[in-house]
């Protein structure tokens, strides 16, 4: 199986062929998806929304990310795993910054790591990447500045906002920035970012022009039936079918139906009041071999 590299995601943009990528914050999904065929998987800071509840991505820590990042990249073959670098772990300095990128290399296994910020946060990707590790940038509405933003609000929808997001993503390029996500701007920026960038554009609520797509996997899943922005499209009705499943868990235990015969281990031989004691002659008898070993996830046999 091929792995997709950073140089497989810009052949992709050469050959215009789009890009995909799903956030992952666990083995299950991750393996899920990098089955289904999704080119990258982003350990995004949004799990501190998704996972953890929060209502911003502000709270989470580089030891949350490594930590989702080692689970990810367990369930993954083939994916580009990028893994995100939470709030103030590269703000504060370039050296800290270069740490912290290491970290979710080394302990995480991430391949590349994002940080969002323009032109101010060039010397800070030039720094990473010279220690080696590849960083994908990300414009235009950047969560980790909420409170600048006023909110979670479309950027570039005047001209010098949109200049500003333009210079940002040449400086952002030329500092070695091997891609770009393009979060909540106008379509029309966002197409002439694409257009004049050698790297390739990873958008979300961007437009169709970029070179490819990112979602939150709970949006997509359809998890959160609360959360139903414009640039969101639910493939699955996810929080309908969990519901509909955790009912009739609840129903059937009440009604007897679950556990059923079929669901048990049975040792016909166990005698456990009173204590076995051997009888000379009489085997205890064990018709369930017990200390086998498990077969798939610590299944019992
Ligand atoms: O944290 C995240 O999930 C992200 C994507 C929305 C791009 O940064």
């Amino acid at each position: 199986m091929k792995k997709v590299t950073i140089h497989a995601l810009a052949r992709k943009k050469q050959q215009g062929e789009r890009i995909s990528m799903l956030t992952a914050y666990d083995a299950t999904f991750a393996r899920l998806f990098d089955e289904a065929g999704v080119d990258a998987l982003l350990v995004g800071d949004s799990l501190g929304m998704v996972v953890q509840g929060h209502d911003s991505t502000l709270p989470v820590t580089m030891n949350e990310v490594v930590y989702h990042c080692r689970a990810v990249q367990r369930g993954v073959r083939r994916a580009h795993v990028v893994a995100d670098m939470p709030f103030m772990s590269y703000q504060a300095s370039a050296d800290e910054a270069v740490k912290n990128a290491g970290r979710l290399v080394a302990e995480g296994g991430a391949h590349g790591v994002k940080l969002e910020g323009g032109a101010d946060f060039a010397e800070v990707v030039s720094r990473i990447v010279r220690a080696g590790i590849p960083v994908m940038g990300h414009l235009g509405l950047t969560p980790q500045s909420v409170h600048r933003m006023g909110g979670y609000v479309v950027q570039g929808r005047d001209d010098q906002k949109a200049r500003q997001i333009l210079a940002d993503a040449r400086a952002l390029e030329q500092a070695g920035c091997y891609a770009l996500v393009l979060e909540g701007m106008p379509v029309e920026l966002a197409a002439e970012v694409t257009r004049r960038l050698s790297i390739p554009t990873i958008g979300i609520g961007a437009g169709p022009a970029c070179d490819g797509q990112v979602l939150v996997c709970y949006d997509l899943l359809g998890l959160n039936p609360d959360f139903s922005p414009r640039f969101v499209k639910r493939y699955l009705d996810g929080a309908g079918l969990v519901m509909s499943a955790a009912r009739a868990y609840v129903e059937e235990l009440s009604s007897g139906a679950f556990p059923a015969e079929e669901h048990g281990f049975h040792a016909p031989g166990l005698r456990l009041f009173p204590a076995p004691v051997s009888t000379p002659g009489e085997a205890v008898v064990d018709d369930e071999d017990d200390d086998a070993p498990s077969r798939l996830y610590g299944t019992p046999v």
